[in-house]
């Protein structure tokens, strides 16, 4: 299998999973990613079934839309079973980064109301330590140089992503270099710098279960304390 047949094997393993949640009633947390888009295809083909979601970003409330998907405003959702989503790295105790897309801030909030965070993987996403990949955060314009100072203290090398703005109207700043040994904790930590929108660890809300595909299968993995 290549890894876009991977990516749809675990979308449609969690359509599978979040079966019991599709009601009549209920709001469907979407994510954002090649990996998301794969579900939002296929929970498209359910859109009878619910009542409605909310995207973590404009691009995914386009693609349920044409889906047939109704799109609510988080604001007027009082309570969200599921939240589905892609991850660029994911460790044993379902800790991620997110933000490779550069959707990070809304799939923050939106994972944060969700009861269950569902993550939806490749195999090449699983990782020991977190940090291989480098560390989408979303920033203030006017603060990027600081916040880069702020990375460099701690051996961070930042880079501000060309060409990009993201749909709060703000910069991306994608770090390499950090070890990321307490994912709550950096996590926590960067979040207190002024100008720091949201940065990529999922650690807070961590995912409740991921749904891992590889050639054997796809695998539902729950986390390991950390
Ligand atoms: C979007 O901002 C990201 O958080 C994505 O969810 C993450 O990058 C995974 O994307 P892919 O499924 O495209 O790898």
């Amino acid at each position: 299998m290549n890894q876009q047949q991977l990516k749809q094997a675990a979308a449609q393993a969690a359509l599978d999973y979040i079966q019991p949640c599709l009601t009549s009633d209920a709001i469907i947390g979407v994510g954002t990613g090649s990996t998301a888009d794969c579900f939002i295809d296929l929970l498209c083909q359910e859109a009878h079934r619910f009542a409605g979601a909310v995207a973590s970003s404009e691009r995914t409330a386009q693609r349920l839309q044409a889906g047939g998907v109704r799109v609510l405003d988080l604001n007027d959702v009082d309570y969200m079973p599921v939240y589905v989503d892609g991850a660029d790295e994911i460790n044993p105790a379902l800790q991620m980064i997110k933000g490779g897309g550069g959707a990070l801030t809304r799939e923050k909030i939106v994972a944060s109301v969700a009861q269950k965070f569902v993550c939806i993987v490749d195999a090449s996403k699983q990782v020991s330590v977190l940090g291989n990949f480098p560390l989408p955060v979303e920033v203030l314009p006017m603060a990027v140089r600081n916040i880069k100072r702020a990375f460099a203290t701690m051996g961070g090398q930042s880079r501000v992503r060309e060409g990009f703005v993201t749909d709060n109207g703000n910069l991306i700043l994608d770090v390499s270099g950090l070890s990321i040994e307490d994912p709550l904790a950096l996590e926590q930590t960067i979040n207190q710098w002024p100008g720091v929108v949201t940065n990529g660890i999922f650690a807070i809300h961590a995912a409740a279960v991921a749904l891992v595909a590889s050639e054997a299968g796809v695998q539902q993995i729950k986390p390991i304390d950390h």
